[in-house]
């Protein structure tokens, strides 16, 4: 079978990589893909939002799923227009995908269906924003409701900083559509898990449990990015958080999209805030996380492609998910000023060095190449990943990997996977 998967990033090739090694693939196409994906499949140089294009590509190439990475496409109905041409693929059609699109849409789902989450409002004026903002007091946070590539949150500290947020999302032009309506709410304390599940709209597979680092620097210092680092499995997801995460998050979560007349299929990943034995909901995203698909990609010992078409047919009873025994750990290499403006072009050595190595995996995200050398081309540049028998192995493994590659301005956070240790 030919597979296609749409998207560039890390969790792209750790998708790439991963459905590579089934044995019931002959042919794996990117699109767009990157450098390192290019080394194991074929890059094909469409858009991910061409949607008409991609079609086109899926029919002549005969491809037998097409699995689905960012959210864009997702949003933009991509598993609607494959299935009404009788193609099989992998992903939230467009009106379950707007359980990520729309931060109203999935707060408003939250509460009808009793799905714990903090408590909200959503606003399309500045002056009740504020009035909210007052009332309540700082610290709060301040979500713009479209799609903002991770910059539309602020968790502001001060009343004046969730004001200012509120004026800029809503008055400002800074956030186009998405910022055409907020969602201000309760700040959460706690410790955040990603959980993310298989589900046919009925039935819900649970992934390994995994922990992002959302801050660019070490101590959850400074901005909030894509994310710096994950691991896998995270040791806050304890059994009864699990069950509870299950119970209240996930299967209400489900149910309620059915009922919605919303059937949700693909991987759903709840972003949660977990407190001692409370488990909130941050945020839903349609689709894997990343980096936290490349941790749990490598830690998956069950060939991936049964489950992704199990999926994609929409029945996923017969399915069972084994893991390896082994713990997972993805250090973000990023170019220096990410998330903010940073420089691109800059040579990446080493990366033979750590393709050397055992138990480590380079995953490609924002690389190009010049002249037969990778360079830097994006924020986020490489997950070093590797495995270990324990948390504190797979630590030491990916930052062996780390070591041995450099370029001007690389950063780093130096603390992935502190939390797991610490527990
Ligand atoms: P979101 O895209 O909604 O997950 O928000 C991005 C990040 O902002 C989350 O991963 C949290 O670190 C932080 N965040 C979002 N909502 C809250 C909240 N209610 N309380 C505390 N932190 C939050
Ligand atoms: N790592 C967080 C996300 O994929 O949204």
């Amino acid at each position: 079978m030919k597979i296609l998967v749409i998207g560039s990033g890390g969790r792209e090739h750790a998708l790439v990589w991963k459905i590579a090694q089934s044995p019931l693939v002959d042919r794996v196409y990117c699109v767009p893909g990157n450098p390192g994906i290019g080394a194991i499949a074929e890059n094909v140089p469409l858009k991910v939002d061409d949607l008409p294009g991609l079609l086109a590509f899926a029919k002549r190439e005969e491809i037998g799923l097409t699995v689905v990475g960012p959210e864009l496409p997702l949003s933009l109905g991509i598993v609607d227009l494959f299935e009404e041409h009788g193609m099989k693929v992998f992903g939230a059609r467009r009106n379950a995908a707007i359980i990520e699109a729309s931060k109203a849409f999935s707060k408003d789902l939250m509460k009808k269906y009793h799905v714990p989450t903090a408590f909200y409002e959503v606003f399309t004026e500045v002056e009740p924003a504020i009035a909210f903002i007052e009332k309540h007091g700082a610290p709060i946070v301040v979500k713009a409701d479209g799609l903002a590539a991770g910059k539309g949150v602020i968790v502001a500290q001060t009343v004046d900083e969730a004001v200012s947020a509120v004026r800029d999302m809503l008055s400002g032009n800074a956030f186009g559509d998405a910022g055409s309506r907020v969602v201000v709410e309760e700040f959460l304390r706690g410790e955040e898990a990603s959980f993310l599940a298989f589900t046919d709209g009925r039935n819900i597979i649970p992934l390994a449990s995994a922990q992002d680092h959302k801050a660019v620097f070490d101590n959850d210092k400074g901005p909030n990015t894509g994310g710096m680092g994950a691991y896998s499995p995270a040791p806050v997801v304890t059994p009864a958080i699990h069950a509870k995460a299950m119970e209240e998050v996930m299967r209400r979560t489900v149910d309620g999209m059915a009922a919605e007349g919303r059937p949700y299929r693909g991987v759903l990943y709840a972003g949660l805030m977990i407190d001692g034995d409370s488990v909130k909901t941050l945020e839903f995203n349609a689709r894997f996380g990343d980096p936290e698909c490349q941790p749990l990609l490598m830690r998956m010992k069950s060939d991936i492609v049964p489950v992704l078409m199990a999926v994609a047919d929409g029945d996923i009873s017969g399915i069972d998910i084994e893991w390896h025994d082994m713990a997972a750990v993805c250090v973000v290499m990023a170019s220096g000023g990410y998330p903010g403006d940073y420089r691109k072009g800059d040579v990446i050595s080493g990366l033979d060095v750590a393709a050397g190595m055992d138990d480590l995996y380079v995953f490609h995200a924002g690389t190009g190449l010049d002249n037969g050398q990778f360079v830097t081309a994006g924020g986020r540049v490489l997950g070093v990943t590797g495995r270990g028998t324990t948390v504190a192995d797979a630590i030491a493994k990916a930052y062996e990997g780390v070591a041995a590659i450099s370029w001007e301005g690389v950063h780093y956070r130096s603390d992935i996977g502190k939390k797991a240790l610490s527990r």
